[in-house]
This record gives structure tokens, C-alpha cells and sequence, in this order.
């Protein structure tokens, strides 16, 4: 694992921005993408750097980690909806270049590994981190060896997205998550994480034993992994990077 350590939030998004950027220019063809507030500066100064025809969206494919099950089709924290306020709608990319594993008329997902695998699979995953170390939604638990399949969300989870919701009973309890061996076949990822509250999963993540109690410890096992972390998200390790 590859870890970056900034003193604010602003310089790891420019270091992640840097990094997509030169991956768009050169061998990324097959981007895979994430929600939740961590992504929101990242999408934004895509959508800049887009418009000033510094990064072309035309001939990329997206494919996105997650989509939550029952959740009205309008609601904006249905991720479809997520990405296409915050870049999809503000970018070149074409609509059919765009993948989720379920959308409003199918329910596919089990094809979803399939149909990464026919675009030669995900050039660049950008990755966050659940409080609990869940990675897409792979609870605490999720065979290391999951491909794309319905997940049930803790209530841990829940109360943690209860803040994008108006009341803990409208945040759905399943989704539809890449597996966790999905997320591994990935060629690269870049996984990054802010704030105090991330960093006992950052520290399982990266200095503990490799679990399935912690989802995102696998990725030690992965070839080409960046870590980029604020100096808070950073907190609990206790070796030198
Ligand atoms: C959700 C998503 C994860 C994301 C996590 C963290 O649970 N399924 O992919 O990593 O939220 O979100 P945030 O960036 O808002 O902390």
C-alpha cells in the first residue's frame, strides 16, 4: 500500500485530482466511481478541469460501487441521482457510458461483473471507507471472494446516512454492492478517507490483520493501492509514511 499523508483536506483532493487526472490523459479508459460527501471536492474540480477541456469525458466508462434498493426513483440520495447532480450532468460523458448495478428498469446485477469484465475491467477505482471499514457496501462479514450482490445495510451504517435522510426509517436497508473480489480485480485504486471519525477503520485498514471483520483490510493484498489520508483520518497509525 502506497500512503499519502496531507495536513489538510485540500491538499489530498489536489494530490487525488493530480493522479485521476494524468490516468484520464493516459491508460484510464474504465473509471470506477463512489458516493458520500468525501468525493464531493474531487467531482467538483472534475467538472471544472472538464469544462476548461483539460480532461475529456467522451470515450470513458463509468462504472459506480453501489445503488441503494428501495429507494424512489427522485430521491437524491438514490446514487444515480447523487452522480448525476454532482458530475455526471456537468461533463461530457455519454449516457450510455455510464453503469450501475441496478437502475431504474433492470435488476441486473449479477451481471454486472460480466459486463466490467467485457470493458477489460476497472483501470482506476476511487474508493472510500465506512466507519466500520466496509468498502461499496460490504458489511463487516462479506466473503472476501463477493462478487456484485444485494447487501443488507448495519444499523450502524444506517444511522451513519441517516444525516443525508430526514429520519432514520426512510435510509433503506439493502443495496446492491460490487463484491469485494470486484473491488479487487480493480488494476489500481485510490482509496481516501478524512476526519478524526475514519480513523480507527484507517488504522485496521492498514497496520491490523487482514479480516473480513474489516472489510477494507484486504486491500493490503492488493498490488496498487493509494492511500490518501488528512493528518486527522491519519490520527491512530502508528509507523512512519
Ligand atoms: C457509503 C458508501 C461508501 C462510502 C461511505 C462513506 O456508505 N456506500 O462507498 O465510502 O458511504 O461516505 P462518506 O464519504 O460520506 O463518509
Amino acid at each position: 500500500m502506497k500512503i499519502k499523508i496531507f495536513d489538510t483536506v485540500e491538499l489530498s483532493n489536489a494530490y487525488i485530482i493530480n493522479e485521476v487526472v494524468e490516468r484520464l490523459s493516459t491508460t484510464c479508459k474504465v473509471l470506477g466511481l463512489a458516493t458520500g460527501s468525501t468525493f464531493l471536492e474531487v467531482y467538483s474540480k472534475l467538472i471544472s478541469l472538464n469544462k476548461e477541456k483539460r480532461i475529456c469525458f467522451k470515450d470513458i466508462k463509468t462504472f459506480n460501487l453501489d445503488e441503494y434498493i428501495d429507494i424512489p426513483h427522485d430521491h437524491s440520495q438514490r446514487y444515480r441521482n447523487f452522480m448525476n447532480k454532482y458530475l455526471f450532468f456537468d461533463i461530457n460523458i455519454m449516457q450510455d457510458h455510464i453503469f450501475f448495478p441496478i437502475t431504474e428498469n433492470q435488476f441486473n446485477y449479477e451481471q454486472y461483473d460480466d459486463t466490467i469484465k467485457e470493458y477489460q475491467g476497472i483501470d482506476l477505482q476511487l474508493l472510500g471507507i465506512g466507519h466500520n471499514g466496509h468498502i461499496g457496501f460490504n458489511e463487516p462479514g462479506t466473503p472476501f471472494d463477493s462478487k456484485t450482490h444485494k447487501a443488507s445495510l448495519t444499523e450502524e451504517t444506517r444511522r451513519m446516512n441517516q444525516r443525508f435522510f430526514n429520519h432514520l426509517d426512510e435510509v433503506p436497508k439493502h443495496a446492491v454492492t460490487m463484491g469485494i473480489q470486484t473491488i479487487m480485480d480493480a488494476k489500481e485504486i485510490i482509496i481516501f478517507a478524512y476526519g478524526l471519525a475514519k480513523a480507527p477503520a484507517i488504522k485496521g485498514m492498514i497496520e491490523d490483520e487482514i479480516t473480513e471483520n474489516l472489510p477494507a483490510s484486504i486491500l493490503q493484498r492488493h498490488p496498487n493501492v493509494t492511500v490518501v489520508l488528512d493528518k486527522e483520518a491519519a490520527s491512530l497509525l502508528t509507523k512512519k509514511y
